[in-house]
């Protein structure tokens, strides 16, 4: 098996490879003066499994088209099968037409990947449980719950029957519900979100359920950061003394990380599915590690 880093996700393909007990091939990157890349595999890979790691958060299109190159580059040069672990699959929140005259951009990403040679797919906490039926190839959807359900126990051990769930909107109430269920049922309420498509703006209006003195919210993404704050202030509003947030994929654009830091959230979990660069890391992070749970998907 070898393994490949595109340069978006160099942290987490180095942990994969360590926890494989192998070390990552090497692989030139090469940028023109113009921005375009020219990619060349260096190590034999004739006949050998190969997996290349590149997540496709900010910039997507580079990190797309470095990953389109590579796997084409592994093709070329005899790869038997090309596994892309895309921890986080950009433009999925684009899986279908919002208002008329949209594109999909997803099934554009899915078409290229299939056609470039990708032979299979592993992901993490994709926004929805659809999103593999547009793949012909298949996909290993795999998700970062566990890793929280055991943070959580241990975080909580002293306060668990004070503490609830809370999705950050109705879209996430699949999640919360698995995690309940690893949690010994633990209960969950439901913030009631509303975004503007056309300025991005955020409302909350209610909360469904009922509060405890701890409140745990569970989110696939953090973005903008807006809806974690949001849902942060209404819990806030309701009596909750400690909030805390759990997401998969730490997006982080814009200044949500001076948002997080501001906000009324005690504590922000997240995964390496996205290396967050140093600027963007803030005292109340905390970064756990998909970085196992996918090696023990690639050997098996
Ligand atoms: C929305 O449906 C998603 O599950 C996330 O809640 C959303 O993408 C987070 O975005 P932001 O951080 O920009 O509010």
């Amino acid at each position: 098996m070898k393994i490949i880093s595109g340069t978006a996700s160099r942290h987490l393909a180095q942990k994969i490879a360590k926890a494989l007990k192998i070390d990552p091939s090497q692989l030139d990157i090469h940028i023109f003066p113009d921005g375009e890349k020219r990619v060349r595999v260096v190590d034999k890979v004739a006949n050998k499994d190969c997996c290349v790691v590149e997540s496709t958060s900010t910039d997507a299109d580079k990190n797309y088209m470095e990953l389109f190159f590579i796997v084409d580059a592994l093709k070329r040069n005899g790869a038997k099968k090309v596994s892309a672990v895309i921890p986080y699959l950009g433009y999925q929140r684009q899986d279908h037409v919002f208002r008329s005259g949209e594109a999909v951009s997803l099934e554009v990403i899915v078409r290229i990947l299939e056609v470039v040679g990708a032979d299979k797919i592993i992901t993490f906490d994709l926004h929805s449980i659809k999103i593999p039926e547009f793949f012909k190839i298949p996909v290993i959807h795999l998700s970062a719950l566990p890793i929280f359900a055991r943070k959580i126990r241990e975080i909580c051990r002293l306060s668990f029957w004070d503490t609830v769930l809370a999705s950050p909107d109705k879209g996430g109430i699949r999640r919360v519900k698995i995690l309940s269920k690893m949690l010994n049922n633990m209960p969950y309420v439901t913030i009631e979100k509303n975004r503007d498509l056309a300025s991005g703006k955020i409302s909350v209006d209610k909360i469904e359920g009922e509060v405890k003195k701890k409140a745990i919210i569970v989110d696939d993404m953090i973005s903008t950061g807006l809806t974690i704050v949001a849902g942060a202030d209404i819990l806030n509003k309701n009596g909750v003394k400690e909030i805390i947030a759990f997401a998969t994929h730490p997006v982080f654009s814009s200044d949500a990380y001076m948002l997080l830091q501001k906000s009324k959230v005690k504590k922000v979990f997240v995964t390496d599915t996205i290396d967050i660069p140093k600027e963007k890391q803030f005292p109340k992070l905390e970064v756990l590690s998909v970085a196992e749970m996918i090696a023990t998907s690639l050997s098996s």
